[in-house]
């Protein structure tokens, strides 16, 4: 059917649910670079712990941007894949030349909240569109981040 994409899934929610995937793979871009920054950037007595806990959080923001962007190519669209795009799209700011560590996971923080907004608004979607594979990918996504959420909470105390 024409109005039907090669998954089965009514094309005008698919067009929908890819528009949404593409913003957030732009924050999700933003995101990784600035995670990136705090681990080359970050000073003080912390510096070990910090410095390889963002290694941490930015290889798996890395695997997520695939998937992402793999998820919206599944859609039958494509993904962004300019920086000048990620920024135009993003709501996650850049944040450069961040050296004290609490103010890093402060940041960390700040985007995975912005990043766990944004995929309750594309699980909503995908529950409407009957789009399975969209849903589990934002609600296992928005499971994880939460609990990264207090566990960095708690760092701060
Ligand atoms: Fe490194």
């Amino acid at each position: 059917m024409a109005d039907t994409t090669a998954i089965g899934l009514h094309q005008a929610s698919a067009d929908q649910l890819a528009d949404k995937l593409n913003t957030l793979l732009a924050n999700y871009q933003i995101f990784y670079m600035n995670v990136r920054g705090y681990h080359w950037n970050v000073k003080g007595q912390h510096f070990f712990e910090l410095h390889t806990k963002f290694e941490e959080y930015y290889t798996d923001l890395l695997t997520k941007v695939d998937e992402v962007a793999e998820r919206i190519l599944t859609l039958g669209h494509q993904p962004l894949h300019a920086y000048s795009d990620y920024v135009r799209v993003a709501d996650i700011a850049e944040d450069k030349n961040v050296h004290d560590g609490e103010a890093c996971v402060r940041g960390i923080v700040q985007g995975l909240q912005t990043l766990i907004e944004l995929q309750r608004e594309l699980l909503s979607l995908a529950s409407d569109a009957d789009d399975e594979g969209t849903a589990s990918l934002a609600s296992d996504y928005i499971r994880e981040q939460e609990k990264t959420v207090w566990m960095l909470n708690a760092y701060l105390g």
